[in-house]
């Protein structure tokens, strides 16, 4: 497998582009409309690939957020996904050790996740977070700022010796 890093300031290549984009459709059931990106151009973003097929995916996004009177910079990690026919061999851990090393100035990597399996793995811990306040988009709009109970799909890890404060979360942007 060999992996390949790309910034947001690059300029586009598309057909890279046209192959994220087919991942991204392949794994998320189509959500992303054919774009590389679902509500924002990620900051970064780390592939896998098996010869020239992209094998997996995730992007990260730089961000500080406030935790009660702390304000702590984060890693957003967004849509790792893993080709069907390429998945359980540990290409998404992989991705995401990847992702949580090229962010070492950041406190914690935060992902919001259905299913925590493979983030507990990582060592993400779900986080209590019944007060999340952040920008809900939809449909390329931005809808209202609103406030949600997170604690189901809240994880998070912990990347320097800062422990996560107390206090209600506020993104400071939209959700990851
Ligand atoms: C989640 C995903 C990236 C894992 O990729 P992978 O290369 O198979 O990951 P690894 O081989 O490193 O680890 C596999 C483990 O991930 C866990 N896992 C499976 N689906 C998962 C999911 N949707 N979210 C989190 N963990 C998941 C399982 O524990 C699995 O091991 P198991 O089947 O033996 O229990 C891949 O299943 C995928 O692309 N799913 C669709 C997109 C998605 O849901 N992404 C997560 C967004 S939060």
């Amino acid at each position: 497998m060999r992996f390949t890093e790309h910034t947001a300031a690059e300029s586009s290549d598309p057909s890279r582009d046209t192959a994220i984009a087919s991942l991204l459709d392949a794994c998320f059931d189509g959500v992303h409309g054919g774009r590389t990106w679902f509500k924002q151009i990620p900051h970064e973003r780390l592939l896998a690939w098996s010869g020239s097929d992209l094998m997996g995916h995730v992007a990260m996004e730089y961000r500080v957020v406030r935790v009660g009177e702390v304000i702590v910079p984060i890693l957003g990690i967004v849509d790792l996904c893993v080709a069907p026919a390429a998945r359980r061999q540990g290409i998404g851990s992989a991705l995401l050790r990847g992702a949580e090393e090229r962010a070492r100035g950041q406190s914690f990597a935060l992902a919001m996740a259905d299913d925590p399996k493979l983030y507990q793995r990582a060592g993400y811990s779900l986080l209590h977070a019944p007060n999340v306040t952040f920008l809900a988009i939809d449909e390329l709009r931005c809808h209202s700022v609103i406030r949600r109970d997170l604690s189901e799909i809240f994880m998070v890890k912990q990347l320097t010796f800062d422990a996560w404060p107390d206090g209600p979360i506020d993104l400071l942007g939209h959700m990851f």
